[in-house]
């Protein structure tokens, strides 16, 4: 299939195009503040499936369903938990997807199976513009081919996807650039399955406690069940294997020195690139700006591919704030296998 380029700055139409192209039963690839999402129609199974077809995800692994007001929610989920009107208030539009009860009405190929939905009502003006004109909610996942880094551009996006879907909308650069928080209300506990663009302390602020899944922190087996099947998949690798260093910048970059080979890769801080001459550098913003590094992370594990190096290294943050989503997807992205000074 030719995939079309549709631009909502040049073509006023581009928007009712894409709407069609949703109700017809088709893949759109769609901008969102976080990261470019997959969508088709989420009350329309065949269309659902030619997401996963697209991707070459495993069938056990359910989708986010964008809706564009809050109101919308209670189509989806027959009991909408207390929390997840608190959340709304203090996060919607915005980075964060919340795992509440399904309601029939959802398709077995959105929740795979599960008894739950993933509900997210972003922030992009495009994205709701979309949800709107088509007057359905939008399953979506990330737009890379499975195992891949997420993709924060169209370029991204048609390089993974070109031929596979119907259709990309192009809105530029996404502003966050890892993909959304995502927290579990169906539990005893609010609980935080992967960090994103909304941050544990903002969470706990509202929440007060919040529980943390495991999977954020080590790699799970295939015999374990996990809260949100996608974590245990290797996730936004790429095609040479990753260590991560972790420590202080400096403990890290001196560590990265002594260990590279010449001609190895290295995903560093901006301020620490001449400390590996002779390695391939893919510098992701300064060690103190963290949505630098959320919005760069994906874009510059992605440009090693694009090279021929055969390891590659990486500096990381810590996990306060921001820093938990960052350094939770470099980890990913190197199975988690990290060294700790
Ligand atoms: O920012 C984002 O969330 C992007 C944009 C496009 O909205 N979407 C995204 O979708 O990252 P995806 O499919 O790549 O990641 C969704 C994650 C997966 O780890 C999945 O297992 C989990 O959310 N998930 C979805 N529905 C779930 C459910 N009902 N219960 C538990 N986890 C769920
Ligand atoms: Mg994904």
């Amino acid at each position: 299939m030719k995939t079309e380029k549709l631009s909502p700055q040049l073509d006023k139409n581009a928007i009712k195009t894409a709407a069609d192209l949703i109700l017809a039963g088709e893949v759109v690839g769609i901008p969102t503040e976080t990261v470019y999402g997959l969508a088709a129609n989420a009350l329309n199974g065949a269309a659902v499936a030619k997401i996963f077809a697209a991707k070459g995800r495993p069938q056990d692994n359910p989708l986010i369903v964008h809706i564009a007001d809050f109101e919308q929610i209670f189509d989806l989920c027959p009991a909408v938990p207390a929390s997840a009107k608190l959340l709304a208030d203090a996060f919607w539009p915005g980075p964060l997807t919340m795992i509440v009860p399904k309601g029939s009405i959802i398709p077995i190929e959105v929740s795979a199976g599960l008894n739950t939905v993933g509900v997210r009502l972003p922030a992009h003006p495009i994205a709701r513009d979309l949800i709107r004109t088509a007057g359905v909610p939008l399953a979506a996942p990330s737009a890379n081919t499975s195992g891949r880094p997420s993709t924060t551009t169209a370029e991204h996006v048609l390089r993974d996807m070109d031929g596979k879907i119907a259709a990309i909308l192009d809105g530029g650069a996404c502003g966050v650039g890892v993909e959304s928080t995502v927290i579990s209300l169906v539990g005893e506990k609010p609980r935080l399955l992967r960090p994103g663009g909304v941050t544990l302390e903002q969470l706990e602020t509202v929440l007060g406690e919040v529980e943390v899944d495991r999977a954020l922190y080590e790699k799970i087996g295939d015999d374990i069940r996990v809260s949100a099947p996608g974590m245990k998949y290797r996730h936004y690798a790429p095609k040479a294997p990753v260590t991560v260093v972790r420590g202080t910048p400096e403990a890290s970059a001196a560590y990265i020195a002594a260990h590279a080979q010449a001609g190895d890769g290295v995903l560093c801080f901006d301020e620490c690139v001449s400390t590996f001459p002779t390695c391939v550098t893919e510098p992701f913003g300064r060690s103190d700006d963290l949505p630098a590094q959320a919005r760069e992370v994906f874009d510059r594990l992605r440009a090693f591919d694009d090279t021929a190096v055969n390891a590659i290294w990486a500096q990381c943050p810590s996990d306060d704030g921001l820093g938990l989503a960052v350094a939770n997807r470099i980890k990913k992205a190197a199975g988690f296998h990290v060294i700790e000074l």
